[in-house]
């Protein structure tokens, strides 16, 4: 499967196209906009969210509800184009009067991306390079989950750290049903005492014009083992997510299982013992691997962690040079989040589910749901005969 998205932050629309989805999958199209909405929520974002309110309109690739096999075309309109028509127009000529954005911004991809392109107007590299654009990826990630989900695979989030306050979060095993719970913090961290002290540092980060980072786990249950390969470097699962996780906006590190903190741990106290039962199969006692080994998936749930760098745009800006003269001055400010942690989490949630259909689809192959579902039955009567 594959998926491409396109769209400015202010331009009139976000659009995806994605390929590759089995015919018959009876998608309910109420439950994307829900996870749109999730992305929207949390602690810490700035004004541009009380003006959107994304819904995914399916154009194409859909007919009564159910997937034809043929391409899934996505549109989620940007309600604040409205507000942005003379700034953002797709055709015409650039008014002499429009005020160009000249300050790049520390952080951000203004003036690295300037440069390549050969580009005048910062705006021309801030409305594509802005998080926006991850609303589309979570309608992509929408229909992903509910593929995995017509093979009961489930995928969940917590947010486990704001700036320096951390939590141990809940067990990665019990996050899917605890999705309500983490939902309901306006930071998606279910730790109530640390919840509290998260929300309290984003106000003091926002009245200082500062901003913060933090990191979020993403949990999969449900995955057969057998996902992703160990046979080449480009189908290893767990560089396929990392890769996913990392291409989101601000993320700078991924963890897999125990991570970092393995490093400094023997062996013995990192790998997790094989045993077996009747009926049960193979299974393991401990789940430090985060349910991958050799790039491949070992029956146990995925466990991810991502770290997310603070927000480059800052109402108190750092210095910068002007692009027009050279001259040092302040960065650009845009209407922005002051932390975006909780939202990361959504779309974290979304290129996991994304990745892991994509391994699923791999595995089973076949062009429908039912072609699917059969071979799903094979497979899981052998693993259990094994
Ligand atoms: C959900 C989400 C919301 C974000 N909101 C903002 C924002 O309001 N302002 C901002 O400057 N950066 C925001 N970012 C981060 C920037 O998009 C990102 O730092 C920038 O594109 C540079 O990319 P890099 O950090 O991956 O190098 C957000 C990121 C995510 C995932």
């Amino acid at each position: 499967m594959r998926y491409l998205t396109a769209g400015e932050s202010h331009g009139p629309a976000l659009l995806t196209i994605v390929e590759g989805l089995p015919a018959n999958l009876q998608l309910d199209t109420a439950a994307v906009d829900r996870e749109l909405e999730r992305r929207q929520g949390g602690f810490g974002r700035g004004g541009r969210m009380k003006i959107e309110r994304d819904r995914a309109v399916f154009l194409s690739g859909l007919r009564f509800g159910r997937t034809l096999g043929s391409p899934l075309a996505i549109q989620i309109a940007n309600r604040d184009h409205d507000n942005w028509l003379a700034q953002m127009a797709t055709v015409g000529t650039q008014p002499e009067e429009l005020a160009r954005v000249t300050l790049p911004r520390p952080g951000h991809a203004d003036l690295a991306a300037a440069l390549k392109y050969n580009l005048k107007d910062i705006r021309d590299v801030l409305e594509r390079a802005s998080a926006r654009e991850t609303a589309a990826r979570v309608a992509v990630g929408a229909v992903a989950r509910q593929l995995l989900a017509a093979f009961n695979i489930r995928v969940a989030s917590q947010v486990l750290a704001i700036g320096e306050v951390a939590s141990v979060g809940a067990d990665p095993a019990d996050l899917v049903t605890l999705t309500p719970e983490v939902d309901s913090s306006p930071v998606r961290c279910p730790d109530i005492q640390a919840a509290a002290a998260m929300q309290a540092l984003i106000e003091e980060k926002r009245a200082a014009g500062d901003s913060l980072g933090g990191v979020f786990e993403v949990v999969v249950t449900g995955v057969p083992a057998g996902l992703g390969s160990h046979v080449h470097w480009d189908r290893k699962l767990d560089g396929r997510l990392a890769a996913a996780l990392m291409s989101v906006q601000a993320i700078k590190g991924v963890e897999v299982g125990g991570g970092f903190a393995c490093a400094r741990l023997p062996g013995s106290r990192v790998h997790d013992e094989i045993a077996y039962e009747d009926g049960r199969g193979y299974f393991r006692r401990s789940n430090r691997a985060g349910g991958i080994e050799g790039g491949v998936t070992n029956g146990e749930p995925l466990v991810l962690r991502a770290a997310m760098k603070p927000i480059p745009t800052l109402t108190v800006p750092l210095p910068s040079v002007e692009i027009d003269t050279h001259r040092p001055g302040r960065a650009a400010v845009e209407r922005s989040d002051v932390c975006a942690v909780p939202a990361a989490s959504i779309v974290g949630e979304a290129v996991v589910a994304w990745e892991v259909a994509c391994a699923l689809r791999e595995k089973l192959g076949g062009d429908s749901l039912e072609e699917m579902r059969e071979h799903w039955t094979a497979y899981n009567s052998m693993l259990t005969e094994r």
